[in-house]
């Protein structure tokens, strides 16, 4: 149970606000490479941290994401002539280039235009590309950080595939429900068994086996390290160990040989968020088969509303749950797809669930201790100016891992060097 004031404090990242300053500390994932495909492409609207801002992409390749509103009288720029080196506004035609400064006002005389041009510069953020993702850093540019290091980003790209899906709810919720890996025997068990970026490992008999999972949550310099604790053979158990890293940075532990996959969470505003969700393998290229299903909606991924970033299954078709499939036990929940699945549970709790009134147990230890980090993270930014932790590039040289261990072997000196980045190595899997 938390506070309301702790919950809106957690919850809210609009300018101004102590979680939304803890934000702006970070590179974070902005959009897709995919949404802007070439030099010159159509401008994309890019709601974030509650700003409303317009990303596009130059004659010379440049990337900027700048404020969606003109500033001669407010036109939306999404409506703009992205050409010859900027973004025009088609109202009366100024334009302004990928750093915000406005570089034309065609209408005034030119004895005037330079002075009157450089006076003016809307509020813009870096665009940087890195892997399948355009990231963006909306903080101090006095106190950049270096650019993101997650393995995801930085493997070849054919060894690495990456999808967002809009969200309807508050980022927290959504990251509570990527630190919570008990709800995975229950929600998701007709996945473990049909999902094909899934099926097949060994672990996964120990965690339909054995429900009654224990958690060991160890702090790590960038955030959580998440431990699941199943029965295995005779005197061992079966760890599943998720690293969280600040802000909302998870890794799901592995299945086999399976890719590693994981989640961001970005606040579109209080009430939405963009999933973003990626899969990679880090020492060989994706097959053509799992490539293939990632882009069926497999794994953590979905299928969507064409055309959109919303999944096809939303809260207007109520997911398009099927009773009878609940009913067999194909699904568990009746819901298809293990993002679905998640995402229908969280969006019903609300936009942003009233945490006053929910009543944790044991197994929700990741997220209590999540939430009191957070809080304490905050708290030191806004109070003394700490750089939160996850800024560091080296917090974010992290492994998921599934491991089994002897029984008197905590996971911290099983798994060892297996929860960092290993470059060439493979995953620590089972
Ligand atoms: S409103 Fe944009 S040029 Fe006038
Ligand atoms: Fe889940």
């Amino acid at each position: 149970m938390l506070k309301q004031e702790i919950n809106e404090l957690l919850t809210q990242t609009g300018p101004g606000t102590p979680m939304g300053a803890m934000f702006r500390q970070y590179w974070i994932p902005a959009l897709l490479t995919e949404e802007l495909p070439e030099n010159d492409c159509p401008p994309v609207r890019v709601k974030l941290l509650s700003e409303r801002l317009i990303a596009f992409r130059d004659s010379e390749g440049r990337y900027g994401l700048i404020d969606e509103f003109c500033a001669h009288r407010g036109v939306s720029l999404w409506f703009g002539r992205n050409e010859e080196s900027g973004l025009r506004c088609t109202y009366h035609g100024w334009k302004y280039d990928v750093t915000g400064q406005c570089v034309e006002i065609p209408s005034e005389p030119a004895i005037r235009h330079s002075s009157l041009c450089a006076k003016i510069k809307l509020t813009s953020y870096p665009l940087v590309k890195i892997g399948d993702v355009l990231w963006t850093y909306m903080g101090d540019p006095r106190t950049t950080p270096d650019l993101p290091q997650w393995e995801f980003a930085h493997v070849p790209a054919e060894q690495a595939y990456t999808s967002k899906r809009w969200q309807e709810c508050n980022w927290l919720q959504a990251l509570e429900g990527g630190i919570d890996s008990s709800h995975v025997s229950w929600l998701h068990s007709g996945g473990l068994k049909t999902d094909p970026l899934f099926k097949g490992a060994r672990g996964n008999a120990y965690n339909l086996a054995d429900r009654k999972v224990f958690f060991e949550v160890v702090e790590s310099e960038g955030g959580l390290l998440i431990g699941a604790r199943r029965n295995a053979e005779e005197g061992h158990y079966y760890w599943r160990i998720t690293p969280w890293v600040m802000p909302s940075f998870t890794m799901i532990p592995p299945r086999g040989d399976h890719p590693i996959h994981g989640h961001f969470w970005i606040p579109i505003d209080d009430e939405n968020c963009w999933t973003y969700s990626y899969d990679y393998h880090p020492v060989r290229p994706l097959s053509a088969a799992e490539r293939q299903a990632m882009t069926e909606g497999h794994g953590v991924h979905c299928e969507y509303v064409p055309g959109t970033y919303r999944p096809l299954q939303n809260k207007d078709n109520d997911y398009l749950m099927d009773r009878a499939a609940q009913k067999r036990g194909d699904t568990y929940s009746g819901v298809k797809g293990i993002s679905m699945q998640d995402a229908s549970l969280q969006e019903s709790m609300g936009p942003i669930v009233d945490r006053t009134k929910e009543r944790l147990v044991s197994t929700d230890s990741g997220i209590i201790m999540a939430r009191r980090k957070l809080w304490r993270a905050v708290e030191a930014l806004r109070d003394e100016g700490v750089r939160p932790p996850g800024v560091d590039v080296a917090h974010q040289m992290v492994r998921s891992a599934a491991v089994v261990l002897p029984k008197d072997q905590s996971f911290v000196d099983g798994c060892g060097d297996a929860l960092r980045v290993r470059p060439g190595e493979k995953h620590a899997s089972v």
